[in-house]
């Protein structure tokens, strides 16, 4: 187990900066009593002269404050010998900041009351006996050099507040905690580090197996030279600002509920949880419930964008409580990756676990994308191209149909071993974690049809008789498919026509769970933090957030309608000669059988509410009666 490494304040100087007025002295003498550490006014060690001059609203120029800084610079000096101290100065330019730090550097620590001339000036002047006209003001704003290594502090804040960042700040305890260095784990903790946040991660030992994980982590990484590592839990929370934020990025399922149960212990009130795996849903609103009256938050959020989407800018889906979310929102902001507008691919997506909901949906409409591209691929083999001509088209299609999954596969194609294509060297069986799975069941449960979803994961199931296949093969005679009557152009327009369908699909999901549920999710917003970063990212997803702030039902947009009814021949032509020709395209197939379904006046259902009468008593509902009356027939 590593070491314990203990947080307190090593001896040095603290020096309290500002204009006059910010609450210098106030808050020097509160932090020198909190940290019980000898307090000096700077302006207590002036000479004569230079009071003099003061008060007779002469502003003191760099000869009069050249002796009275090396005073200060002496006194800091002698209290390091034996203490650690705070001395309060306006010290507004670096010069006299060089001075007061002369041969102490290592041991001044500097904190800048930071406020606007109009905030600072309505203080002055609510002052009875400062000893400084308030007109003086203006010119300290015009002589102030911001210094660049103070820590920063905003004086609007209460002095509690300010007084708990500081010592925070002095203790070096880390801002954000990241539990757990998989993959994602370590991506999210370089896009923190990088984007200036003090870090510390976590990661367990396992003898032989896992050991100092955390500490190797860091030495390979210049930007995480200021992280801190540990492999022991309890060194690891108390090395956090409170309240606590620690991201746990393990395996979604059991182990979450034993990190929380090992955390729990080292936690206190008010400090928040973020499980950033692709946990379920359901599972999330549990561990809320459960941890609620602990006093501890719970945040459960999609993160989507792979290894690299993770450390340059993933697509982040939160949710649990606002105030929790608003406490942790600007780490996820600022780590996101950023829309067309700049703004971050990060929102509070609603309550409970709403977040881990659409993540799930999002992975649900990336199998179909991904099923679709491969079925686009064998047709295309079938049309006679070979992996790099396979690569050729789907490049041409990039304008109609941009998308990261198109542009990966693109790349997959064209990738060679030697002189062989790696792609026909994998073995066809494709696996997958579950959330494919899980999306079918939240579907069949709420009662949705996601049938391009459920098209999708049973596809992968298929793939996985592998054994089965080689032996069937044998027993049925496949058609040669050398009669494959179709263009590109008309593959491509049935792959869009099927993506529409999936979008409406998943989208309406999504919908249908937040009415059932009372999240009242924003399905425009939703589209938006997934138009970058994500794995589903696309032209198509820019489309939606227009389409989505006028209706919830992307089926009733007039530029889609127009698309569909544009695409749908090619669909029917390329799905009618697959069939023909023994291809398997059960994703495409079922994007026309699904609009024909749900654009059928009067469906086939009639037949099977009768079935159900006949040999149940379940009775049925009849078109000539709007009373909503059940009858029932002896059939026989
Ligand atoms: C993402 C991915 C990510 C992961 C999936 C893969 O959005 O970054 O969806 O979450 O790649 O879990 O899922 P399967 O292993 O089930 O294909």
């Amino acid at each position: 187990m590593g070491t314990q490494k203990k947080y307190s304040i090593k001896t040095q100087v603290i020096y309290i900066m500002g204009v006059s007025g910010c609450g210098k002295s106030t808050i020097g003498k509160l932090l020198a009593k909190e940290l019980k550490i000898p307090f000096f006014d700077g302006d207590d060690y002036h000479p004569e002269s230079n009071i003099k001059k003061m008060s007779k609203g002469h502003a003191l120029n760099d000869d009069d404050r050249q002796g009275w800084l090396e005073t200060l610079n002496n006194l800091a000096k002698k209290q390091l010998s034996t203490n650690s101290c705070v001395i309060v100065c306006s010290a507004l330019k670096q010069k006299y900041r060089d001075i007061l730090n002369k041969g102490i550097v290592k041991q001044a620590k500097w904190v800048h009351l930071e406020g606007s001339f109009n905030q600072i000036y309505k203080r002055i002047n609510s002052r009875s006996n400062h000893f400084m006209p308030s007109e003086l003001l203006n010119s300290q704003f015009d002589i102030l050099e911001n210094p660049k290594q103070a820590i920063k502090i905003d004086i609007s804040l209460t002095p509690e507040k300010i007084i708990n960042t500081i010592k925070d700040r002095l203790m070096n305890t880390s801002e954000f905690g990241l539990f757990g260095l998989g993959v994602m784990g370590k991506s999210l903790c370089r896009n923190l580090a990088n984007n200036g946040f003090k870090i510390s991660m976590f990661n367990r030992h396992v003898d032989g197996v896992e050991e100092d994980v955390a500490k190797k982590f860091k030495s390979q990484f210049s930007e995480l030279s200021q992280a801190e590592a540990f492999d022991d839990i309890s060194a690891f929370v108390n090395s956090l600002q409170q309240p606590r934020r620690i991201m746990l990025m393990v395996n979604a399922g059991k182990t979450i509920d034993f990190v929380i149960e090992d955390l729990l212990p080292h936690l206190s009130e008010n400090d928040i949880l973020i499980d950033g795996g692709n946990s379920n849903y359901k599972k999330t609103k549990q561990r809320f419930e459960y941890l609620k009256p602990k006093g501890i938050h719970f945040i459960g959020t999609g993160v989507s964008g792979g290894e690299e989407g993770a450390l340059k800018g993933p697509s982040i889906m939160p949710s649990g409580d606002l105030e929790a979310y608003n406490n942790i929102k600007v780490f996820l902001e600022k780590i996101a990756a950023k829309d067309k507008n700049g703004l971050p691919c990060c929102t509070y997506v609603g309550p409970e676990g709403s977040g881990q909901f659409i993540k799930m949906v999002h992975n649900g409409v990336e199998y179909v994308e991904m099923q679709l591209l491969a079925e686009v691929a064998t047709i295309l083999e079938s049309l006679g191209q070979n992996p790099d001509e396979i690569a050729d088209t789907l490049e041409t299609w990039k304008d109609e149909a941009s998308s990261y999954l198109l542009e990966i596969t693109t790349n997959i194609f064209r990738k060679k071993e030697g002189n062989d294509w790696l792609v026909k060297k994998i073995l066809d069986k494709a696996g997958n974690k579950g959330t494919g799975n899980w999306t079918t069941i939240a579907s069949a449960e709420l009662g949705v049809p996601s049938t391009l979803i459920a098209s999708a994961l049973f596809s992968r199931y298929t793939s996985f008789y592998k054994e089965e296949r080689v032996l069937l093969n044998k027993n049925f005679e496949n058609v040669n498919n050398s009669e494959l009557n179709i263009s590109t152009q008309e593959v491509l327009e049935a792959y869009q026509f099927a993506r529409i369908i999936n979008h409406y699909q998943g989208f309406k999901l999504i919908s249908e769970a937040s009415h059932k549920s009372n999240w009242n999710l924003n399905l425009s917003e939703i589209a938006r933090i997934w138009t970058n970063g994500c794995i589903i990212r696309s032209s198509l997803m820019e489309d939606l957030v227009e389409v989505f702030k006028e209706t919830t039902n992307i089926l009733t947009n007039s530029e889609l309608i127009q698309l569909v009814k544009k695409y749908k021949p090619s669909a029917k032509k390329v799905v009618s000669e697959s069939i023909l020709n023994d291809i398997t395209t059960p994703a495409l197939s079922e994007s026309l059988q699904f609009l024909n379904g749900i654009t059928t006046e009067y469906a086939s259902a009639n037949v099977i509410q009768a079935q159900r009468d006949y040999f149940g008593a379940h009775t049925y509902k009849r078109l000539d009666d709007d009373s909503e009356k059940s009858y029932h027939t002896n059939w026989n």
